[in-house]
């Protein structure tokens, strides 16, 4: 993973624990309005996909005891893992396109109610994404992926190969170094060889992107009528990282059919599917939405862009406003052959989730001077609309000098949460001195980089002999953290 040249390496600061009284006082642990609903407190578990549906994209007993850990601590708001809209095979990632899902979501919806005692209402992130190949050996790029052209003949014949056909171009470009293949590659054909091909919501000449602004409203609104029949509380839509919606309202999105160009174009099919999803679910379940209050790429969207496109969504009704950055696939690292490029390798990735190797500003807290600008904004334009923080936060005093200074209304930790998904009980019981806290290692992102069970580092080898414990397929990493003895 990248990480700032400086690599200062940080510890972690400290971290006091509230009186019991505090915590009852504490804005942390108080109730807020959320779209139709109202949260018991404005603790938040943001998205966090831990590798665990079956194959076909259900959740398994494993993904229905992980949102059980996560909801024994009871945060005022929790969201599922990023689960996809579409009928598509997609590996171990959960799925929402198609009713036979509806079952296997319930059973996460009623283990969270269980496990929560009904305090936590339970969001689900919906999510569309294009499609990312692995990157290829040279020989099978050659042999079988590339689209062999007159351009590359004709570079070949330049290059005095007299070749007649597309086999024997391709058997001619085999033969030349690498060098000499390059020159006759155009970009996208060496970003495909030595990255994996990655379709973009600009690449208009494909039909199924041309058409994504009349088919995806659609997608999601029956995601959504998915989500709420299953019982949740309501649905977060993905406009974050490097996928299909963030791609449109990303500064890089230059489509001319009137969905790319100006901020307003770019704007235009985000802003659609919220209005479908709204109109659908007629008020009567939560609608929000996760974008970047940063690409952090070279031409991408910065903050100034990201308080407009917060102002717009807000004005078309989402019911709040969670703010991510980076992870973007523009800057991410060159995967090995045999592996897909990964959106979190980049410098962009790091400020998505940044290590405990840092800069001098370090891990915590990076998001949130973006975050609380675009909370300004919409105050000053008299939006009360919620607005969720994420991004290395550790700590209790932390959270509620971000809620007194009205930076944000929703505290979110993600990594803090899994090294300890009980901490916000612990902390609002008086007995924060128990919190298991993150290190900021990124040990559980690698694993998400690599696709395995996501655990963390410290707790998946401890107390393996537990009772009922459940091992990942090594027998050696346990799949859910301890129990907490309360
Ligand atoms: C293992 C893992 C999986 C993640 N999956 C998602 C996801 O599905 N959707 C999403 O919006 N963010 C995802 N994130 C990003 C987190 O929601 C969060 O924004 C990020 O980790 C920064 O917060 P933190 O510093 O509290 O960890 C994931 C993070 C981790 C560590
Ligand atoms: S593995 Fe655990 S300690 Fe390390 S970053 Fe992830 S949650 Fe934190």
């Amino acid at each position: 993973m990248w990480v700032p040249e400086e690599r200062i390496k940080h510890a972690l600061p400290s971290a006091r624990a509230p009186s019991v009284d505090e915590a009852r006082a504490a804005r942390w642990f108080a109730p807020a309005p959320l779209g139709p609903r109202r949260a018991h407190r404005r603790t938040w578990v943001p998205a966090m996909v831990p590798w665990r549906a079956s194959a076909d994209g259900d959740a398994t007993p494993e993904v229905v005891a992980w949102y059980r850990a996560l909801a024994r601590g009871k945060p005022g708001v929790l969201v599922v893992e990023a689960t996809g809209i579409r009928d598509v095979p997609s590996g171990p990632l959960l799925r929402i396109g198609d009713d036979r899902f509806i079952p296997s979501l319930r059973r996460i919806v009623d283990a969270v109610r269980e496990a929560s005692g009904g305090e936590t209402l339970l969001l689900i992130q919906l999510i569309d994404f294009l499609s990312v190949r692995r990157r290829p050996a040279r020989e099978v790029f050659l042999a079988r992926y590339l689209d062999v052209g007159e351009r590359h003949l004709a570079a070949l014949r330049e290059r005095g190969r007299p070749v007649r056909d597309a086999a024997e171009a391709r058997a001619a470009l085999a033969e030349l170094d690498d060098a000499a293949l390059r020159e006759v590659l155009d970009p996208r054909e060496r970003e495909a060889l030595d990255y994996g091909a990655r379709e973009r919501v600009t690449d208009v000449h494909l039909p199924h992107v041309a058409t994504l602004p009349r088919v995806l409203p659609q997608l999601f609104v029956e995601a959504a009528r998915r989500a709420e029949a299953a019982g949740f509380d309501g649905v977060e839509l993905h406009y974050a990282h490097a996928y299909t919606m963030a791609s449109f309202l990303s500064a890089t999105n230059t489509r001319r059919d009137g969905y790319g160009g100006s901020l307003g174009e770019r704007l235009r099919l985000p802003g659609e599917v919220l209005a479908a999803v709204r109109a659908r679910l007629g008020g009567r379940l939560i609608v929000g939405l996760r974008y970047l209050a940063d690409e952090i790429i070279p031409g991408g969207t910065g903050v100034e862009e990201a308080i407009l496109i917060g102002l717009e969504l807000a004005r078309g009704g989402a019911d709040f406003l969670s703010l991510s950055r980076g992870g973007k696939f523009d800057d991410a690292a060159q995967p090995k052959v045999g592996q897909a490029v990964y959106p979190y390798t980049g410098r962009s990735g790091y400020e998505c989730m940044p290590s405990y190797v840092s800069d001098a500003r370090g891990p915590f807290g990076r998001n949130l001077d973006a975050t609380a600008r675009i909370k300004r904004a919409l105050v000053e334009d008299g939006l009360a609309t919620p607005v969720v923080v994420a991004g290395g936060i550790h700590a209790f005093d932390q959270a509620e000098g971000i809620l007194a200074r009205g930076d944000a209304d929703f505290v979110a930790a993600a990594r803090q949460t899994l090294a300890d998904p009980d901490w916000f009980e612990k902390l609002r019981l008086g007995r924060g001195d128990e919190v298991r806290r993150c290190t900021y290692t990124n040990y559980c992102e690698a694993l998400d980089q690599r696709h395995k069970m996501v655990t963390c580092k410290l707790w998946d080898r401890v107390a393996l002999d537990e009772p009922g414990v459940v091992l990942d397929e090594t027998g050696h990493r346990r799949l859910v953290p301890p129990a907490w003895p309360r």
